[in-house]
């Protein structure tokens, strides 16, 4: 049940098909005053199809509307303004809800096709740091909206397990390496390893020589170059894996760039063949010039592929295994220029993932002011973080509700969840600083705030008799209830709307808001005292609940009862 588009069938029947329902629909506006009532439709802008002052036509909706679900519909000068029937509406929006459940807002735009998202991709031997958190859960998030919205999501982890940091660090564990420091502490140590060798290939510029040269035999299937590269791979996979579970994400495939190695003749064969590949002091490169770019470099003078070699494989893969409407690559905005490139020479081979392909950029993140980089050492790694952020949750909920059961899965899920929605609250492309003290805050625009409104909620239910809800009249005037009923109703408009931008940031933002005016709402209004309104005020707690749980989970962010 959308009202606006109530209200332009109404404003449509009367204009006599001069003028779109559509074009009707996308002019309604929200005024900003609520005594300018809920909607309201500027009636100047009918005033030169209908040849008539805009305030004649005005009256003239107002007089000839059908009235059913509104209070009263006004004209104010150009403008008509509509009041809803608050308790007609609060009753169809809350038995809706009730009767749908967490598929309130689902809908089958998507008609079943696939979308590959590629998302997390953090580099072997490397910690996953901060900044791969927010392409994992971006990635995720988008993935849990595209399925509502109908789309079949297939989430790919392109392990950064390919290039010619492999042989810096071949290089650097076979000069400095201990077996049993890598075994005891896999990635602290390798990163030393690859810090150490940065530091010292200053001095000896021979070591990328070495390291050139070991690339090099891991690409041509040196046993001893393989061994390693596979041990420091399947150690590195074991810690990302403790995170994912962690942040309680899951991928549908983990291809790294490895996977490719194999189709990359293939790559450079068809480039040839289709007349694209050039020399250019003594590597191959694609030109780019009529698109305004730099030329994609796809083989070095050595011959050793580079990573838009690897990706082209990837997206040809992705074309023939799923074919996707879309793919989507959740990547830092730092790589933009190097998408378009790639979605550039993807467009010259003529490959239908060109179209289909969508960077879904996001900015920087820096913890208490600093920059995150792994070469010069200043890492925090994304493990500590989320275990440190359970820990100070666990604090809060043993002052906060010393009697709380499950305290330890309770500060799990919030702990998390401060984190996950402590990035996904702001919009994809703005850099943030990340405090976590701030984000695990019970007030303010936290997730901790949004799933302690759907616990209270989950308490007030509780507290209430078991036979609650017990008659189908959900009918609430009340102005309090009234902004809260408004903001369910628009929930599947908040589905959609987050789906056609790719941005979990519309659905946040949006929890909070609700959060914010049930809690007014529970403030200012006695809930359970017996009345005629007992049962639609439960009701409409119980909506609510699903809602906020539903918004949480499309974030990939629990929703505890109890907290
Ligand atoms: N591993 C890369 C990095 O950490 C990200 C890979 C993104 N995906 C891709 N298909 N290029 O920067």
């Amino acid at each position: 049940m959308d009202y606006k588009q109530i209200v332009a069938d109404a404003v449509s029947s009367v204009v006599d098909g001069k003028v779109s329902t559509n074009d009707i629909y996308a002019k309604i506006e929200k005024p900003k005053t609520s005594a300018n009532g809920d909607l309201s439709f500027p009636a100047f802008i009918l005033s030169k199809e209908l040849h008539k002052s805009p305030q004649v036509i005005a009256q003239e909706i107002v007089d000839n509307i059908n009235g059913e679900s509104f209070e009263k519909v006004v004209a104010a000068g150009p403008y008509v303004n509509f009041f809803l029937d608050k308790g007609k509406v609060s009753h169809q929006v809350i038995e809706t809800v009730l009767t749908e459940e967490e598929h309130f807002g689902d809908n089958h735009q998507g008609e079943d096709r696939v979308v590959t998202i590629d998302m997390s991709s953090p580099n072997i031997a490397k910690p996953m740091s901060m900044g791969h958190l927010r392409s994992t859960v971006i990635g995720n998030s988008i993935a849990k909206i595209l399925t509502k919205n109908g789309y079949k999501p297939i989430k790919d982890n392109h392990l950064g397990d390919w290039g010619t940091q492999f042989g810096k660090l071949i290089t650097a564990y076979l000069k400095w390496g201990s077996e049993e420091d890598v075994k005891r502490d896999p990635i602290h140590y390798l990163v030393q390893y690859y810090i150490r060798f940065h530091k010292e290939d200053e001095i000896h510029p021979e070591y990328d020589e070495e390291a050139r040269e070991w690339f090099k035999k891991l690409e041509d299937g040196d046993p001893e170059a393989v061994h390693l590269w596979k041990w420091f791979r399947e150690v590195s996979l074991e810690a990302f894996n403790r995170t994912y579970k962690k942040l309680g994400v899951e991928f549908d495939t983990y291809n790294g760039e490895s996977f490719y190695n194999e189709k990359l003749q293939d790559v450079v064969d068809t480039l040839k063949k289709d007349g694209l590949l050039e020399k250019s002091q003594g590597a191959s490169v694609v030109d780019l010039s009529d698109e305004n770019l730099n030329p994609a470099l796809i083989l070095k003078t050595d011959g050793a592929s580079l990573y838009v070699t690897r990706d082209i494989a990837t997206a040809i893969y992705r074309d023939e295994t799923y074919h996707p409407v879309m793919n989507l690559y959740v990547v830092g905005s730092e790589q933009t220029y190097y998408f378009k490139q790639l979605k550039a020479v993807l467009k010259k081979m003529g490959l239908d993932s060109a179209a289909g392909l969508h960077h879904i950029p996001f900015g920087l993140i820096t913890v208490n002011g600093k920059k995150l980089s792994t070469r010069h050492g200043n890492i925090v790694l994304l493990n500590e973080v989320l275990d440190e952020s359970v820990k100070m949750a666990k604090q809060q909920i043993v002052e906060k509700n010393p009697d709380l059961k499950d305290k330890d899965r309770v500060a799990e899920e919030v702990g998390v969840g401060a984190i996950v929605f402590g990035d996904l609250k702001n919009s994809r492309i703005d850099s943030i600083d990340f405090n976590l003290q701030e984000q695990l805050k019970f007030e303010g625009e936290t997730g901790p705030y949004v799933q302690y409104a759907h616990a209270r909620a989950q308490s007030i239910l509780r507290k209430a008799k078991s036979d609650y809800i017990n008659s189908d009249n959900y009918a609430l005037t009340n102005e309090d209830a009234w902004e809260v009923i408004k903001l369910i109703q628009a929930f599947p408009e908040i589905v959609k709307r987050a789906n056609a931008e790719f941005e979990p940031s519309v659905v946040a933002k949006y929890s909070l808001k609700l959060a914010k005016a049930f809690n007014k709402y529970y403030a200012h209004t006695k809930i359970l005292v017996e009345d005629d309104e007992l049962n639609a005020r439960l009701a409409l707690v119980k909506s609510v609940s699903i809602i906020l749980k539903e918004s949480l989970r499309l974030l990939g962010v629990k929703a505890p009862n109890e907290m």
